[in-house]
């Protein structure tokens, strides 16, 4: 397995193109021959540590650990670890670190992973820092299109719903701003559009196309891919906010008449209103695949880090 260039995944941005084609390329291998890597990891702890919930994350990285054949330790809520007694990040990392092997975090504080990184002995993995960035669930959702649309250039995208807070938004704008020919529709009320930093940082420096808009019926016929996500309850600090916005997009298969025969539909999931059940049911519907292929994508990015052969 080539390594990739950094130890740590902070950002997407620390890894190159050529990183990430090699990642999707190890992951389409495990898919396909699974038994193969079941030890690559024989004998290697993955701490899982997660200061804020999450189901596919956690989950995904520890089924990625345990089907390379390591172990897995770690707590699922700051409630249940010394966090609660007012143990600092920087302590409670120095100390993990001397447990495992590799240590993926979650934490509601931008810039924590940083902190990580520089008091961790082993890789750290950013798993989402508050708004900020989510790198995993990028290659994520680089290996769902890769594999369903066969290519990551030539692209018309369109990125609906909370582009304020969705920290997966941010990531995956970045890592597809290096591809060819990629144009981003930017679907949101006018509360949540993308951050100014995105635009003028990735978009405008990077000279891709952007349409901003707050319907999503204009543009449903031109789109190859649809990014649907959830408005992020917990980054509001007005309760009468969340509730006015909540319900803004609600994906239907009337929505959906106007779509591309081969538009494919994602999602990060957890989901709540933003997409009909009725959607699940549509051959475009792509997001639960998304999900399942989490597991490989964190299998090659483990292998990477670990520099395992
Ligand atoms: N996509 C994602 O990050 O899901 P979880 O919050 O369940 O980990």
């Amino acid at each position: 397995m080539k390594k990739v260039k950094t130890r740590n995944l902070i950002d997407i941005k620390d890894l190159s193109k050529e990183d990430i084609d090699n990642l999707i390329k190890v992951a389409n291998d495990i898919i396909k021959h699974r038994e193969k890597y079941s030890h690559k990891c024989d004998g290697k702890i993955l701490a899982t540590l997660f200061f804020e919930p999450s189901t596919r994350t956690r989950l995904s990285f520890e089924s990625a650990m345990l089907r390379l054949g390591g172990k897995v330790l770690g707590f699922s809520e700051s409630s249940s670890s010394s966090t609660a007694k007012g143990e600092t990040l920087a302590d409670t990392i120095r100390v993990v670190s001397g447990y495992s092997d590799i240590i993926a975090m979650r934490h509601p504080k931008e810039g924590a992973p940083v902190v990580a990184a520089n008091n961790s002995l082993v890789p750290i993995i950013n798993a989402g820092d508050g708004g900020h960035n989510h790198p995993t669930q990028t290659l994520t959702d680089l290996l769902t299109i890769s594999r369903e649309k066969k290519r990551l250039d030539n692209l018309t995208i369109g990125l609906c719903g909370d582009l304020k807070f969705g920290r997966t938004i941010h990531s995956l704008i970045t890592a597809m701003s290096r591809y060819d020919n990629i144009k981003f529709i930017l679907i949101s009320p006018d509360e949540l559009k993308i951050p100014d930093y995105i635009k003028t940082e990735v978009l405008e420096k990077n000279k891709i196309e952007y349409i901003e808009t707050d319907n999503i019926e204009d543009y449903m016929d031109q789109l190859d891919i649809l990014y649907m996500t959830r408005v992020q309850k917990e980054r509001f600090f007005n309760e009468a906010d969340y509730q006015r916005l909540k319900d803004y997009y609600i994906l239907d298969n009337y929505k959906l008449s106007k779509a591309k025969k081969d538009l494919c539909i994602l999602h990060p999931l957890p989901r709540v209103n933003e997409i009909s059940t009725e959607v699940d049911e549509d051959s475009r519907a792509k997001y639960f695949e998304q999900a399942y292929n989490g597991v490989y994508i964190r299998m090659a990015l483990i292998l990477s880090l670990l520099e395992v052969e």
